[in-house]
């Protein structure tokens, strides 16, 4: 079992968006069976599988409760892939896990749940707190997205000190070029400064996921965005096979 953790920093750089179509590219094209974890209580991933679990708000109950995980998994529909959606307990996430004081709780969870799932897809809010530095303990890689920049090879190096200094063996970050848009001179700049960096491009098929409530591949499995979510999971599970 791998756990895969989508994290920065910072917000709105696509975290949510490459966590919910790497879980359906893990799921549906490596076959292996996934579960999608949404740590941000805004609950960003179950929306975009059309699920709505704000009404339960029992997903923090998972860490100070001994509540079983299994119970709050939802069935996505697609083959293989299942969902354990944020809702608003897990707004208290940091105090709790900083009060139990179990380093490692959320390691032990994604334990214990590698009876049922090869591949663990966290989607990470953009937090600097107990909570990052449980996801770096449980993390098997990092996919770290970055808007294209100038900036973005610093930015990378920011994020990734960040984890350096916070956790004692930090596993291996990828960086991620995303919201990338070829026809922009600092993007292509980024583009040529990082030529290994995987690629994730602008595209409305990619902003379509909020409105049809889908991953892109099942719905535009030939449209670049969904190239480039395969070719980023290609990249990712090639690591988790090879080491
Ligand atoms: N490749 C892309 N092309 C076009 N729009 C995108 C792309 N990636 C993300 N977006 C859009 O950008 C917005 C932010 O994306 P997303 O929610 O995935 O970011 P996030 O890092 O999870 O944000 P937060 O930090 O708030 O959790 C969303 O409206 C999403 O639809
Ligand atoms: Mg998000």
């Amino acid at each position: 079992m791998a756990v895969v953790a989508v994290y920065s920093v910072k917000g709105g750089v696509g975290k949510t968006t490459i966590a919910a179509n790497l879980a359906w590219f893990s799921a549906m094209v490596s076959r292996r069976r996934t579960l999608l974890w949404d740590l941000d209580a805004a609950g960003g991933s179950g929306f975009l599988f059309g699920i709505d679990a704000q009404k339960r708000a029992a997903a923090g109950a998972i860490f100070d409760r001994d509540a079983e995980p299994a119970s709050l998994i939802w069935q996505t529909g697609y083959d293989r892939l299942d969902l354990l959606p944020a809702d608003n307990s897990l707004r208290d996430l940091d105090n709790v896990l900083t009060r139990i004081g179990k380093k490692k709780r959320l390691a032990k969870l994604t334990d214990t749940l590698s009876h049922d799932y090869e591949r663990i897809v966290l989607d990470c809010p953009p937090v600097l707190n107990e909570i990052s530095a449980q996801v770096m303990r449980a993390a098997t890689c990092v996919i770290v997205p970055l808007p294209p920049s100038p900036l973005s090879a610093r930015a990378f190096e920011i994020v990734a000190k960040e984890i350096r200094a916070n956790t004692k063996r930090p596993p291996p970050i990828l960086p991620v070029l995303s919201m990338v848009d070829r026809r922009r001179a600092l993007h292509l700049q980024a583009l040529e400064a990082n030529p290994n960096w995987p690629v994730i491009p602008q595209a409305s098929a990619v902003e379509q996921c909020a409105v049809r409530q889908a991953p892109v591949g099942a719905f535009a499995p030939n449209s670049p965005a969904a190239r480039g979510f395969r070719q980023l999971w290609t990249a990712i599970e090639r690591k988790l096979t090879n080491g």
